[in-house]
């Protein structure tokens, strides 16, 4: 049991979605918290956190933020060696760059070495939670699970299956897809922080038999995320649509198979025609916008302020490695800058929100992280508004919160990053 903390800066937390109304007044501030045994315990003024607990010992951050933790809900964490990977759009890019690196995952070494080296450089970058795709596999899997138990996160991965369209060596079938991920499943699922996601890649790389089979296992296991991508290039949605002739549009192929519904995490949902934002809306599935990808891979400009409005559930994220950075500050950057050119400027409660709270309502997680709020788990960040002397100077002229965090939303990175705790532990 770890003893009581008091933690004291400018903690910022949400009591509302800043979507829904004045985007400020979605956000609370407050002198301090307490972190005990894990969790958050209470926040207020300094005064009234010292008084009931006169012992614990005050971590003082002076005008820093102490925030949630960043939730990166869609990332692909064997994809960090070959991240930045030039000049290819999404299927040549698979094919050139991403399916060799992941066939190096059967090595369960090289796997053990990429989860270390990915969850170390998310936690530098103020990452406390992240949902990953694995390989095809299991050892990928094990290898992911294993290094997050042991850093004591909460984590969301799946086995990625596919069964054509990928090189020899990176196939599964229908029957090992379910009986490996089913294994997994049984292996981690709900063990300590972990969890598991049914992971079928995209409809390109599954048979419908294999799509089917995914289906299965979910209908076994619905308390169990579903992740896959949804609509990200057009030259993907042409190809889903010659492979599946009669789906009436791409997230058809998901739901005639039975892969949606309320646990479903759709990466990217970029290009959605209007049956399928629909469906998504009464379904209550989740949407993960991942900027850096979108813009890196060339794939196009996500409609953030059409679909919050239709009351989407909206995560954000990397997608390390067709994304091209680790960090949820150049992402929140990344989405301002996107919505921009949608002709619309994302508030930066906003952005905040979607990179906490937001992500991890998208996981179904917002019970339990994404706010630093009482009786939350104690996974922070803290911010350095004046990490470097281009970001101090532009800060400096802040007349408020709002205009002193956006510049190190905006040009901020690692450095902006003075201290992350894991389950109340400081780690970076
Ligand atoms: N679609 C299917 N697989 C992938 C992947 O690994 N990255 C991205 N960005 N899109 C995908
Ligand atoms: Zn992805």
């Amino acid at each position: 049991m770890q003893d009581t903390i008091i933690v004291k800066g400018q903690v910022l937390s949400f009591r509302a979605n800043p979507f829904d109304g004045d985007p400020a007044g979605a956000a609370q501030l407050d002198e301090a918290l307490t972190l005990e045994g894990g969790r958050i315990g209470g926040r207020g003024s300094f005064a009234s956190l010292r008084a009931r607990h006169p012992q614990a010992r005050v971590v003082d951050h002076g005008e820093r933020v102490v925030m949630a933790g960043f939730v990166d809900a869609h990332a692909h964490y064997p994809q960090t060696a070959m991240i930045a990977s030039w000049g290819k759009r999404l299927i040549d890019w698979l094919n050139s760059y991403t399916f060799p690196e992941e066939m190096r995952f059967r090595d369960p070494a090289y796997a053990a070495e990429i989860a270390a080296r990915y969850l170390d450089l998310t936690a530098a970058h103020g990452t406390t939670t992240v949902c990953s795709y694995c390989t095809i596999h299991p050892e990928s899997v094990d290898a992911f699970f294993s290094e997050a138990q042991a850093r004591g996160q909460r984590v969301v991965a799946g086995k990625t299956c596919m069964d054509r369209n990928a090189p020899e060596g990176l196939r599964d079938t229908a029957q090992s897809g379910y009986d490996d991920s089913r294994a997994l499943l049984g292996r981690w699922h709900g063990v300590d922080r972990l969890s598991y996601a049914i992971t079928p890649r995209f409809s390109p790389t599954s048979s419908p038999e294999q799509l089917e089979a995914m289906g299965a296992l979910w209908a076994e296991n619905p308390d169990c995320l579903m992740q896959t991508h949804l609509s990200e290039q057009t030259d993907e949605i042409a190809w889903v649509k010659e492979l599946f002739p009669g789906a009436r549009d791409y997230l058809d192929t998901y739901e005639a198979h039975g892969l949606l519904g309320p646990n479903g995490v759709y990466g990217h949902s970029i290009h959605l025609e209007a049956r399928e934002r629909d469906r998504l809306a009464e379904t209550g599935a989740a949407l993960v916008h991942c900027p850096t990808s979108n813009t890196f891979i060339g794939s196009g400009l996500f409609d953030m302020a059409g679909l919050m409005a239709e009351g989407q559930r909206v995560g954000l994220a990397t997608d390390t490695g067709g994304g091209s950075s680790f960090s949820m500050l150049r992402t929140m950057a990344a989405a301002y800058e996107i919505a921009q050119l949608r002709g619309t400027a994302l508030h930066p409660a906003q952005l905040l929100w979607l990179a906490t709270a937001g992500s991890a309502r998208a996981l179904r997680m917002d019970d339990r992280i994404g706010n630093a709020a009482p009786g939350m788990e104690a996974d922070l960040v803290v911010l350095d508004l004046a990490s470097t002397p281009a970001i101090a100077q532009r800060a400096h002229r802040a007349g408020d919160i709002w205009e002193a965090l956006f510049p190190t939303i905006m040009m901020g990175d690692d450095r902006a990053v003075a201290e992350v705790r894991i389950a109340g532990r400081a780690v970076a």
